[in-house]
């Protein structure tokens, strides 16, 4: 199963979801995180260099990377891709039971590409009104009929609320009835470089059931 996070806005929790979840997965099934965003994110979580080396024209498992987790591996990011064209498909051919790909914000050839070959796009959202509309652009834009939103950051103030019943008034296929709080453990994600999911139950619990919602 392919999995894309991606949102047009930049810091709504892309990289944190996709670390955290890809990291959950690995603990049953065989995962591989691609990170295309060219700011590299996901690869510094990892401690992984950003390179350019053309990575859609070498053979994928000369740029698999294993990670410190058994079943967890990482391509990381390559700053060639400004330059994508076509190519996505042999590096996502490989077998794992779930690819996650860290997309970039913008929308071009590359993220179009991203669209169409995943499962399931994750579209984590900060909890405000705007938010929503952003994510309606992004349905009319018909990248891929499988685009849910996902909260993050929330909290439990009234506004925060409100956010999530304006939520749960979209059809059922497009919104995660979980969501993620704000946690300053997983703030804390990119200094320590330990997934939150692996220091705090509430944390692990929140991710789990996001993912049960998908598996
Ligand atoms: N649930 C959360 N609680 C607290 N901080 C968060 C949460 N999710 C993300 N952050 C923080 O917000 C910032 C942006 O998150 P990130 O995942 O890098 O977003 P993106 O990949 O969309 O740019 C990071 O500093 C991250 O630590
Ligand atoms: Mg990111």
């Amino acid at each position: 199963m392919i999995i894309s996070l991606f949102n047009s806005k930049g810091g709504v929790g892309k990289t944190t979801t996709c670390v955290n979840l890809a990291y959950l997965t690995s603990l049953k099934y065989k995962t591989l995180l691609i990170d295309l965003d060219i700011q590299g994110a996901s690869s510094y979580f990892f401690d992984k260099k950003v390179k350019k080396r053309n990575l859609l024209n070498k053979n994928p498992s000369k740029i698999i990377k294993s990670t410190q987790y058994k079943n967890l591996d990482i391509i990381p990011a390559d700053t060639k891709l400004e330059n994508y064209k076509k190519g996505l498909e042999t590096i996502i051919n490989q077998d794992y039971e779930f690819i996650f790909i860290d997309a970039p914000a913008n929308i071009n050839q590359l993220t179009k590409d991203i669209m169409r070959l995943s499962n399931l796009i994750i579209v984590p959202a900060l909890p405000n009104i705007l938010s929503l509309r952003t994510y309606n652009q992004l349905l009319s834009q018909n990248l891929n009929n499988n685009l849910k939103i996902l909260l993050n950051r929330v909290e439990k103030s009234p506004l925060h609320q409100k956010v999530i019943k304006a939520i749960a008034k979209l059809p059922k296929n497009q919104y995660f009835k979980n969501y993620i709080p704000k946690s300053n453990i997983i703030e804390a994600m990119s200094f320590d470089k330990i997934p939150a999911v692996r220091k705090s139950e509430k944390i692990k619990k929140a991710y789990m059931n996001v993912l049960r919602e998908i598996i």
